[in-house]
C-alpha cells in the first residue's frame, strides 16, 4: 500500500473504531444510567442485554471481523491464522446475537407480550438465521481443505456480498430496535418532546450509521485489499519484504490496483491472484 494510501486507511480506520468504540460506551450508558441496568431476570433489566449485545457483538465485532483482512499490519501473518480471526469474531458476533435473542424472548414471556409482531422482529431474526447460514457456509467453503479452490473462487462475490447486505440490514435493523424502544418507553416527557435520553439516544443511531458507513467504506477499496498469498511468497523468498514494517509500502507496486481493466503486465498477474481467494 503506497503511504499516502496507508494514511488514508489509517484515519477512515482510526474514526471507524472510534465511532463503534463510542457506541458501545453510549448503549451501556443508555441501558446503565438511563434505563434499569442489567440483569437476569425476565425483567427490563433482562431486555437490557438486547441492546447491549447487539451493539457490541452483532455490529462492532461484526464490522472487525470484516475489516480484519484489510488491516496491512496483519498481511505478514498466513492467510489461514487470519481466516481463524475472521471466522472466530464473526462466530463470537454470532454467539452474543443469539445471547441477545433469548434476553427479548424471555422478557417477552414473562412480560405476556406477544412475539414477533414487529417488522424490526422479523427483519432481525432473518437476519441471525441468514448470518448463521453465511457462517456454516464460510467455514465449508474457506476452512475445510478438501473444498475445491474452483468452488471456493466461485462463491466468494457471494460471500462478499452476503456479508455486506446482512452488515448493513443489522445496522438498520438497529436503527428500528432503538426507535421503537424510545418511542415505547419514554413517557412524560415523550420521545416527540426530545427529553435528554431521546437526544442521546439518537446519536448513539448516529455514531452506529458512521460506524457502518466507514467499515463498507474500507471493505469496498480495491487498493486496500490484502495482496494475494503468492505475491507475499515471491517478496518474502525474494528478499523483498524482511519484516512486516515493509510490507505496507513494498506491496504497494503489486496490489494498488484500482480495478481489472488497469492491470498491467505484473499487476495482472496480482489482478488475476486476487480472483483466487484461498
Ligand atoms: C424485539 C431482533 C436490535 C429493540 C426483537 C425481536 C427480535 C429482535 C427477533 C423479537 C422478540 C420477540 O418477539 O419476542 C433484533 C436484531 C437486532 C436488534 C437482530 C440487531 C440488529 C435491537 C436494538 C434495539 C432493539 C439495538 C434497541 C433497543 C427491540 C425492542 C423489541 C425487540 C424494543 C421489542 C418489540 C419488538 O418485538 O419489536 N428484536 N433486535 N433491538 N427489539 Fe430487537
Ligand atoms: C471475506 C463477511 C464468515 C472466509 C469476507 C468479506 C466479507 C465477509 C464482507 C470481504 C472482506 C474484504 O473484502 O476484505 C463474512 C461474514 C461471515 C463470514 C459476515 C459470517 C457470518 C466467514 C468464515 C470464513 C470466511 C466462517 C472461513 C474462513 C473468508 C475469506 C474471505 C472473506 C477467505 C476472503 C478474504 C480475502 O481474500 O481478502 N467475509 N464472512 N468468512 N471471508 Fe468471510
Amino acid at each position: 500500500m503506497a503511504m499516502e494510501n496507508f494514511k488514508h486507511f489509517l484515519v477512515v480506520l482510526s474514526v471507524a473504531a472510534a465511532a463503534g468504540l463510542v457506541s458501545i460506551i453510549f448503549v451501556l450508558r443508555w441501558v446503565l444510567h438511563f434505563r434499569e441496568g442489567l440483569a437476569w431476570d425476565g425483567g427490563p433489566a433482562e431486555f437490557n442485554w438486547h441492546p447491549v449485545l447487539i451493539v457490541i457483538g452483532f455490529i462492532f465485532l461484526q464490522g472487525t471481523a470484516i475489516i480484519v483482512y484489510r488491516i496491512p499490519w496483519t498481511w505478514h501473518r498466513s492467510k489461514l491464522m487470519m481466516k481463524f480471526i475472521h471466522a472466530g469474531l464473526n462466530l463470537l458476533a454470532f454467539i452474543l446475537a443469539v445471547i441477545s435473542m433469548v434476553a427479548v424472548f424471555d422478557f417477552h414471556n414473562a412480560a405476556k407480550i406477544p412475539n414477533m409482531y414487529s417488522l424490526h422482529s422479523w427483519v432481525g431474526l432473518a437476519a441471525v438465521i441468514l448470518y448463521g447460514l453465511q457462517l456454516v457456509l464460510g467455514v465449508g467453503m474457506y476452512l475445510m481443505p478438501f473444498t475445491p479452490a474452483s468452488w471456493r473462487a466461485a462463491f466468494m462475490p457471494l460471500h462478499v456480498y452476503g456479508g455486506l447486505f446482512l452488515f448493513t440490514s443489522v445496522i438498520a435493523v438497529a436503527l428500528m430496535g432503538i426507535t421503537e424502544k424510545l418511542i415505547f418507553s419514554l413517557s412524560n416527557p415523550k420521545y416527540k418532546d426530545s427529553p435528554p435520553e431521546a437526544i442521546f439516544v439518537n446519536v448513539l443511531g448516529l455514531l452506529l450509521v458512521v460506524f457502518g458507513a466507514l467499515i463498507l467504506w474500507i471493505a469496498t477499496r480495491k487498493s486496500w485489499k490484502r495482496p494475494s498469498e503468492q505475491i507475499l511468497h515471491t517478496l518474502h523468498t525474494d528478499g523483498g519484504v524482511e519484516d512486516s514494517s515493509n510490507v505496507g509500502p513494498a506491496l504497494s507496486e503489486l496490489s494498488d490496483v484500482p480495478d481489472e481493466e488497469t492491470c498491467g503486465d505484473v499487476r495482472k498477474r496480482s489482478c488475476k491472484l486476487d480472483d483466487q481467494p484461498n
